[in-house]
């Protein structure tokens, strides 16, 4: 089938991609020619595991394109939008660049099925007024967006027509994705059905927080709860990790872009509030347990080591980032090193911005080096790899401040360190 991907940004680059990779005929637009040069040229614009290979066979073997001229769609039978939907400062989404891609598919392209791919609130697709509106979500997560979007749990498409829905489907076909995993319902459902999902998920992160502060001062092991609930196969396992705080580009905004939607529409969404609080204080609480670490060894720590800014491992994005929470915060007070595999030129745009300085080192064992505590924030594996022993050697003061709970706090304890864990509350 002929497709069109308004938007090489994540979401329609992996789409678009994938597509191709799935037999399709793919034309990327995008308004940036300096992304469309570097797609053309099997290059990607952004950071994805596994993606330039496969944009490379695809741009190779012609079934992917890029341009930046809507005229290069006429032909196309669907098309996906999958352009940023920014947050403005009051929650809400900047739908503007949506619209605009409507308006413009309108003119070059009226009886195209126009799906909407980017996260959108509820009633946006129908607003736009196209002629074969459709909605389908994306549940890609960083890092592993390709293998998310070949291996999916489940697909969702919303539309006026069930014969679009079908068409839609039909794209995704050779994925064999079970039926009883295929969604067809209307496009404000489908709407819904995101940003449920993904508020779904950060009320889960939160919750297990809640409970890790809970066992802190009740003298519990967290992680051991969780284990114990996510063996009810109605809870489930997964994202029960407690930690400094979910961050990322998708969890805060869509947490408060429904939050917005809600109060819109008269009502007020409590739990969501609450989901959004909790993580805010929780990156606060990883301070807390450093400043009581000092309080029982009596000393005034002032030199702090950070380990990890992305916010979460494998990828170099920093936005809303459980680290970067901490370092405002800590800035007022304390010298900052901070160690970060890849993340360390996008921490620095973005502190630079709030005017915050502080220091970076090439290697975890320079961050360490002399300082007075260390604040593991993201659980990147050479984290994990770091002999305990080594925090011992090279920090000034041996508190280790496990914000990922990746350590294990009687090995830790065993070996001479001052060890706080989230959610770890055992004498
Ligand atoms: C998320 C959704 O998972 C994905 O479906 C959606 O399409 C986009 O948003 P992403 O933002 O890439 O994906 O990251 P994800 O892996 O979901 O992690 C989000 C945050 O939650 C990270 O900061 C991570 O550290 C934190 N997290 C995750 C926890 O603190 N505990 C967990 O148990 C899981």
């Amino acid at each position: 089938m002929k497709v069109g991907i308004v938007g090489t940004g994540y979401v329609g680059l992996v789409t678009g991609t994938c597509f191709a990779e799935l037999g399709h005929d793919v034309t990327c637009l995008d308004v940036v020619m300096e992304k469309v040069n570097k797609i053309n040229k099997g290059i990607t614009p952004i950071y994805e595991p596994g993606l330039e290979e496969l944009l490379k066979k695809n741009i190779r073997e012609k079934r992917l394109f890029a341009t930046s001229n809507y005229g290069d769609l006429k032909d196309a039978e669907i098309i996906f939008i999958c352009v940023g939907t920014p947050p403005k400062p009051t929650g809400e989404s900047d739908l503007s660049y949506v619209r605009r891609a409507a308006e413009q598919i309108k003119e070059t392209n009226p009886d195209a099925i126009v799906v909407v791919k980017s996260t959108v609130p509820p009633g946006t697709t129908l607003s736009l007024n196209l002629k074969n509106p459709a909605m389908n979500p994306e549940f890609l997560k960083e890092g592993v967006a390709v293998e998310d979007f070949m291996k999916p749990d489940r697909l969702v498409v919303g539309a006026l027509k069930k014969e679009n829905a079908e068409k839609v489907l039909k794209l995704y076909e050779k994925l064999k994705v079970p039926q009883d995993r295929q969604i067809v319902t209307d496009p404000t459902t489908a709407e819904l059905i995101k940003y449920a999902s993904n508020a779904f998920l950060a009320a889960k992160i939160s919750f297990i927080n809640e409970m890790a502060n809970i066992c802190e001062r009740i003298g519990a092991d967290v992680k051991v709860v969780a284990k114990g609930m996510g063996l009810d196969s109605r809870i489930g396992e997964r994202f029960l990790n407690a930690g400094a705080g979910w961050g990322g580009s998708c969890f805060g905004k869509d947490v408060k872009a429904i939050m917005h939607t809600a109060i819109e529409a008269n009502y007020e969404p409590k739990i969501l509030e609450s989901v959004i609080e909790v993580n805010y204080n929780q990156a606060l609480h990883v301070i807390a347990l450093m400043e009581r670490a000092f309080e029982e060894r009596k000393i005034k720590g002032k030199r702090i080591a950070i380990l990890g800014l992305a916010f979460k491992p494998d990828t170099d994005d920093v936005r809303d980032a459980a680290a970067l929470r901490i370092i405002r915060e800590l800035a007022k007070e304390y010298e900052i090193t901070a160690h970060d595999p890849i993340a360390i030129e996008n921490t620095k745009k973005e502190l630079e911005r709030d005017g915050i300085r502080i220091h970076y080192s090439r290697n975890w064992e320079e961050c360490l080096k002399n300082k007075d505590a260390c604040l593991l924030i993201t659980e990147w594996k050479e984290y994990r790899e770091i002999p305990l022993k080594r925090f011992k050697e090279l920090l000034a003061h041996p508190i280790l401040i496990d914000g990922r709970r990746i350590y294990s706090p009687e090995e830790a304890k065993k070996r001479g360190i001052h060890y706080k864990g989230v959610g770890y509350g055992k004498k």
